[in-house]
Order: C-alpha cells, then structure tokens, then sequence
C-alpha cells in the first residue's frame, strides 16, 4: 500500500511500503458503573513487513488492551469501533486485507496463531498448568489444520521448540510449566506462539517480569527470530530503555491516546510532548542525570480532563490546552505528537 514519506505538508511524494497490520481510529469501549469509558481512544497506526513498532506507557495507558483487541480477545462486553486491517503475507500490494474487526468468530479464530499471535508479560496466564508444555503447542499447530497427522505435529513442536532456544527440546515438551524457570516458561510461551508460522507477534511485556540477564536474553531470542522470520512485532513496554533497544518506531500511550509516534531515536533524542519527555527523565537506563518522575498519576478514564489529558501533569500547560483534546500534529517528517505547542515549522523547545 501507498503512504505518505513524511508526514509534514510540504513532502507529498509517496513510497512503497508492505503493510501488515492497518489500524485505524480503533477504539475500545467498556461499561462501567459510571458509563462506557474509552482505555483505547482513536487509536491509528501501521506495522510494515518485518518492522518493530514499540508501544510505550505508564501502567494503564492502555497498552495490553489495544493488543487485545487486535486479537480479538477484549474483555467481555466490550466494544470496539474503528477498522484493523490485516494483509496475510505476500498478499498483493493493493489488496485491503481483512478487517479483523468484522471477522466472525470462527474466522478470528483462523487468523488467530496463524497470521497473528500474542505473548504475554506473565507466560502462567497464557499455558494450562495441568498440560505438558509439548501437548500445549501441538494444540496450537492442530487448531489449524484440516488432516492432522500426529507425528508431523509432534515434529513441529519439538521444531518450535528448537527455534525458542530451549536446550533438550524432548525432555522440555514433556515438562509441565511449573517444572520451567520464568525464562524457559517465555521461551516456551514464544514457542507455542510461533508454532503456527504467524506473520504477525504481539509481545506484551514479555521481559518485565525476568531478572535482568534472562531479560536480555529472551530480547535477543525475539530480534533473532523477528529477523529470521522477517516478523512483524508489536512490542509494548513500559520501559525505554528496552524499546530503544528493539524498536524500530516507537508510538507513545497516554489515557489511551496515541500522544507521540515517530522513528525511535528520533523521538527519544528529540521527544515532541511532554509526557515522552517526562518519561525520558523518568528512565533509569536513558537518563544520566537524576531521575525525576513525572508529578502525579494516570488520570481515570472516567475523569478525563475536558482537554489535553495529560494536562494536570504538564509543567508547559496554559489554558488553551484546555479547550480540546489537541490534534496528533505533525512535528518532523514521520515525526507526529499531540500537543498544542508542537508545529512542523516551529518546533517546540524542551530543556
Ligand atoms: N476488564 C476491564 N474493565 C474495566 N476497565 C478495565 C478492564 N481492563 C482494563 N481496564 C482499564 O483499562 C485501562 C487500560 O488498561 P491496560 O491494562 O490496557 O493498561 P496497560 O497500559 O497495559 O498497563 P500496564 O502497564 O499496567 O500493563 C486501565 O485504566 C484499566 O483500569
Ligand atoms: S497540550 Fe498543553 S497540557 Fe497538553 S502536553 Fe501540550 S503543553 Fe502540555
Ligand atoms: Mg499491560
């Protein structure tokens, strides 16, 4: 599909690009006792062939709840309004895809393993404690094949397993999770994943809760494997220093906005909204200076300021923030935040 080379005005020549996730405007809505309230809010944004896109936020920005959607496994009684495009690979350039927001069940569950597949901060919510590890991936391959053939299944898992890194692969199916390390239980959760050969993964924290060296490690696993794959990734964090490591863009979270997207040295060299920056200031592995975290808290998404969300935070804020919930302006070519202050021809200065 075509897309513009920068988002500034003044460039309108376009380049060829092969886009695999199409997002636009997703929104997510859930009842609560006070009404429906939005934890993703308008939500647009495109994943090419073989690109990392960082997603970034303090807790409740809505990270693990845009994923979810994506996979069509929002909570109960939740709506989702806007379109996700999903172009199976080497589908042709002009083709639109499948809109995963109108795809059945029985089709969701199609897509879901085979064209995209999630991983999950804590690998026990996502694997059956009483089933060894190789039966659970075998189910993952089964789902979706018309004449399962046993041994060819079998075959595969132990495949996936290799690929995961786990050393003596047969002993490990074998295994049921709690006999794993938190570490063996990610690899084995990445296996399982990609077992049914997705163009698409979504990792969602999937290194938060190990210790730093196995931290290390399993992002290692997942740049090995996105590259030999030529995978799509989707990976939400809410560490920078960690998605300076792997993203190749990065889209910046707040109250369930996008407030910040841009290529990932650019925004965290150059962040255009204050919220980024105050995270910069905020990250132990980014910052060399003292760490000052920003004042006070996300605010609840059933008391959003009537304006910028992020206002009551913002030590740039004057009155006119107030007014509306500002545009996603464009600030340098691919370079775009939602702030009043930001203008491609004018940029903001940040100290
Ligand atoms: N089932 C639910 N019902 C109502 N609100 C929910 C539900 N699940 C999540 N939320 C709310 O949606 C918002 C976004 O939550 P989400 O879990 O997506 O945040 P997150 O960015 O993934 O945070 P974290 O970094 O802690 O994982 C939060 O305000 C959360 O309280
Ligand atoms: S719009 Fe105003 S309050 Fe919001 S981030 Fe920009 S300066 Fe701060
Ligand atoms: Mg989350």
């Amino acid at each position: 599909m075509q897309i513009p080379a920068s988002s500034c005005p003044a460039a309108s020549y376009y380049v060829l690009m092969a886009t695999r996730l199409d997002v636009r405007n997703l929104t997510v809505e859930l009842p609560t006792q006070s009404g429906w309230v939005r934890p993703v809010n308008e939500v647009s944004f495109v994943l090419d062939e073989a690109e990392t896109l960082g997603i970034v936020g303090e807790s409740g920005s809505g990270k693990t709840m845009l994923s979810l959607a994506l996979m069509g496994l929002e909570p109960p009684g939740a709506r989702r309004k806007g379109q996700v495009w999903l172009h199976e690979r080497d589908s042709a350039a002009d083709k639109r895809g499948i809109n995963v927001l109108a795809a059945s069940p029985s089709e969701m569950r199609a897509l879901r393993g085979r064209e995209i597949a999630m991983i999950f901060q804590e690998p026990m919510t996502a694997l059956n404690p009483v089933m060894r590890v190789g039966a659970q991936i075998e189910e993952a391959i089964r789902v979706h094949e018309n004449r399962p053939n046993q041994n060819q299944i079998h075959s595969r898992a132990i495949q996936s397993l290799e690929r995961a890194a786990l050393s003596d692969p047969k002993l490990r199916a074998r295994q049921y999770p709690h006999q794993l390390s938190g570490g063996l239980r990610q690899r084995v959760m990445i296996a399982m994943a990609l077992a049914a050969g997705p163009g698409i993964l979504i990792a969602d924290e999937p290194s938060t809760a190990l210790d730093v060296t196995v931290q290390k490690q399993i992002l290692e696993l997942l740049a090995k494997l996105r590259k030999e794959l030529r995978l799509s990734l989707l990976f939400i964090t809410h560490d920078l220093g960690v998605v300076a490591q792997v993203a190749d863009r990065i889209i910046v979270m707040y109250a369930g906005r996008i407030v910040e997207e841009g290529p990932t040295m650019e925004v965290l060299r150059h962040p255009r909204h204050p919220y980024t920056e105050g995270l910069l200031r905020a990250a132990p592995h980014l910052e060399r200076g003292k760490l000052v975290p920003i004042p006070g808290t996300v605010p609840a998404l059933n008391a959003l300021p009537s304006g910028c969300a992020f206002a009551p935070r913002c030590p740039y804020h004057v009155t006119e923030c107030d007014a509306a919930v500002p545009d996603n302006r464009p600030a340098d070519s691919n370079h775009r935040a939602r702030c009043i202050l930001v203008s491609c021809a004018q940029p903001m200065t940040m100290n």
